[in-house]
């Protein structure tokens, strides 16, 4: 994967950085001798604060590596990835695991939700485990907006698919973070997007401004 996507540094957003995410020359490359694969080869690419990216390409094309080394899930052979303006390569352990729990949303394609959980326990969990109180105004405004107000005491075994997927929309958004993560889901089953005004929504939600 080489594709190159740049966007200027800074423009209209308040004086924060109109980029949340940038990758440099990264490299990633897995095993070594005659299996080392290079899934990323010198990626340059920015991610727009506030808006939509789709990072789109054939199976095997290095989608899921990219979005892993974006969001400091993996380590990179060579390179550097940046969030907003800290640099996340190098990082220690402490460190970036706090910045992945503080600025930055996950919706992993099997949504991972505990299931011993109810819906509003599953997306308030990690502020939970950061000892963090929730906005309750914000919250409320979340649950509202991807439509699960009535759905906060089940379990995700009694919730349908497109609930779930819901809550971990707004697990996702509840902490504020700068930059949301998803993958879709597997190609194989039926898709089930988020409601438009969500989708809308979240797009703003990483836009607003937040106390530096
Ligand atoms: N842990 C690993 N060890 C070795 N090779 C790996 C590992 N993870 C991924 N790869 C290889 O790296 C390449 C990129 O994989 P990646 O999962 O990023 O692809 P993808 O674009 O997300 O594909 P898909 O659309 O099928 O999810 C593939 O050739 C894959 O075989
Ligand atoms: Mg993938």
């Amino acid at each position: 994967m080489t594709s190159a996507v740049t966007i200027p540094r800074h423009g209209g957003t308040g004086g924060r950085t109109a980029v949340a995410a940038r990758a440099r020359q990264v490299v990633k490359a897995y095993g070594s001798g005659e299996t080392r694969v290079v899934a990323l080869d010198h990626v340059d690419v920015d991610i727009a604060r506030g808006q939509f990216t789709a990072i789109m390409g054939p199976s095997g094309s290095g989608k899921s590596t990219l979005m892993h080394c974006l969001a400091g899930l993996d380590t990179v052979t060579g390179g550097q990835i940046y969030l907003d303006e800290t640099e996340i390569t190098g990082l220690k352990d402490k460190k970036l695991t706090q910045l992945r729990r503080d600025r930055i949303g996950f919706i992993f394609q099997a949504f991972n939700l505990l299931p011993t959980l109810n819906a509003i326990e599953n997306i308030t969990l990690p502020m939970d485990i950061a000892g963090r109180k929730p906005d309750k105004q914000w919250l409320a405004r979340v649950v509202e907006t991807v439509g699960l107000a009535d759905r906060l005491k089940h379990r995700p075994t009694q919730l349908s698919g497109g609930q779930q997927q819901r809550v971990a929309v707004a697990r996702a958004l509840a902490a504020r973070p700068e930059i949301i993560f998803g993958t879709s889901r597997p190609e194989t089953s039926t898709p089930v997007p988020a409601p438009r005004s969500s989708a809308s929504f979240a797009a703003r939600s990483t836009n607003s401004a937040r106390p530096s």
